[in-house]
């Protein structure tokens, strides 16, 4: 049976997609089968992070209504030879996750699930995962809402959930006199791992590629350090 991990954040725009889709790319190289879903209906650009643009023909929007099968709507990445996106139609539907994970589970070593921000999803798609991760960055918003997340998902069963805290910058934290403990302290979970501010997370995306096809060091390095933490290696944290 596979794991499903759970992408969340609080507040949008903290990394969910761009987390999700680097650590599916990841975890594959680690020789992992990683199918990413994209459970965020109304704004979905998980695609555009995995450098599959406007590839996906069919949705899950699909699979629900019988006009295929979950086989028929998976895209393949191009690059990642075990890795899949199953795209998320326009309109959000019910009763997804009854119906997809339970397949997807037999067929992948890892689901990830790439969620809207907000507190909407949790409900829906909490019950069906064995782990969060929720993305904060650290600002006090972010990591206000990351706490109110983690607490939402736990009161919809899924009570395991580790910290990334993403576009981590050395300068801004001198700046303002803080440090990741205090972001780990604000929000109340264990962390998984930190990811720097990277400007090559902007240029893969502008190229239509996947993060770590163009990138060894900083952000792309920072994800493969976490895979490695979720597929059970022993990784020591930098800080
Ligand atoms: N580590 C990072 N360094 C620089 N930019 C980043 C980093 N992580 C995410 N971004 C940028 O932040 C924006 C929001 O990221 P995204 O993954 O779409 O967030 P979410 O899915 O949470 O809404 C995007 O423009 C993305 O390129
Ligand atoms: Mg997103």
């Amino acid at each position: 049976m596979g794991k499903v991990i759970l992408v969340a954040s609080g507040k949008g725009g903290t990394g969910k997609s761009t987390s999700a889709a680097a650590l599916a790319c990841a975890l594959t190289e680690l020789g992992r089968k990683v199918v990413c879903l994209d459970a965020d209906a109304e704004l979905r650009n998980l695609d555009l992070c995995l450098g599959l643009s406007d590839c996906a023909v069919m949705d899950y929007g699909d699979v629900l209504a019988g006009r295929c099968s979950i086989a028929d709507a998976l895209t393949p990445s191009r690059e990642y030879p075990a890795l899949s996106l199953l795209a998320a139609p326009l309109e959000p539907a019910e009763g997804c996750a009854e119906a997809l994970i339970p397949a997807l589970t037999q067929d992948f070593d890892y689901c990830l699930l790439d969620c809207p921000g907000g507190l909407s999803a949790a409900s829906q798609w909490a019950p069906w995962a064995d782990l969060a991760l929720v993305v904060a960055a650290t600002d006090p918003c972010s990591q206000r809402d990351a706490a109110r997340a983690a607490q939402v998902l736990d009161e919809h069963g899924l009570h395991t959930a580790r910290l990334l805290i993403n576009r981590v910058s050395r300068r801004f934290l001198r700046s303002a006199q803080a440090t990741l403990d205090d972001t780990i302290d604000s929000v109340g979970l264990q962390l998984i791992g930190y990811v720097p501010e990277d400007q090559s997370v902007a240029l893969a995306l502008a190229m239509g590629k996947p993060l770590l096809t163009l990138s060894r060091r900083g952000a792309a390095a920072a994800f493969r350090r976490i895979a490695r933490r979720l597929d059970g290696q022993s990784v020591p944290l930098r800080r």
